[in-house]
């Protein structure tokens, strides 16, 4: 026997009307994307770096190594962080690097961690 107009027409119909409350459903999910989070003191150094070292580190001004630059901190980072902490707050180099980056608001603290953050660029 031939199917009625009625049966072949209605299944793919509803087959259409269980998609749409599928996708109606099952809509976007909430979750915001997550951007990759630095450590708290890492994020506190970037603050410190991107006002006060940058003005120098950015560019590499009289030879200030720049950030994120493997090549120019090769040879800095054995030293060790205590060494370059105790660089960046007492002045280097005849001072062309300044104590606490010429800035004496900054505390031990924050020039630490502004090393800190400058370090995990290169390593
Ligand atoms: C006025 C420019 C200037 C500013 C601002 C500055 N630096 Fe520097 N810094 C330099 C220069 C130039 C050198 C390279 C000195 C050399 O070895 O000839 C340097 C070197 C360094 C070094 C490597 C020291 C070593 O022992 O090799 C560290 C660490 C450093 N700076 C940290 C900082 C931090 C942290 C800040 C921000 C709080 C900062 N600098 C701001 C100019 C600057």
């Amino acid at each position: 026997m031939k199917p009625t107009f009625a049966s072949s027409f209605s299944s793919p119909f509803l087959v259409a009307i269980g998609m749409l409350l599928f996708v109606a459903c099952s809509g976007p999910t909430d979750e915001p994307e997550k951007a990759p989070q630095l450590a708290p003191e890492l994020l506190a150094g970037k603050a410190v770096v991107d006002k006060t070292c940058i003005a120098c580190h950015g560019q590499g001004l009289n030879g200030a190594p720049i950030l994120g630059n493997k090549k120019m901190w090769g040879k800095r980072l054995p030293q060790g962080e205590d060494v370059l902490v105790s660089h960046a707050i007492n002045g280097f180099a005849m001072e062309m690097m300044p104590p606490r980056g010429g800035n004496p608001d900054l505390s031990d603290e924050d020039i630490r961690n502004a090393v800190r953050y400058m370090m995990s660029l290169v390593q």
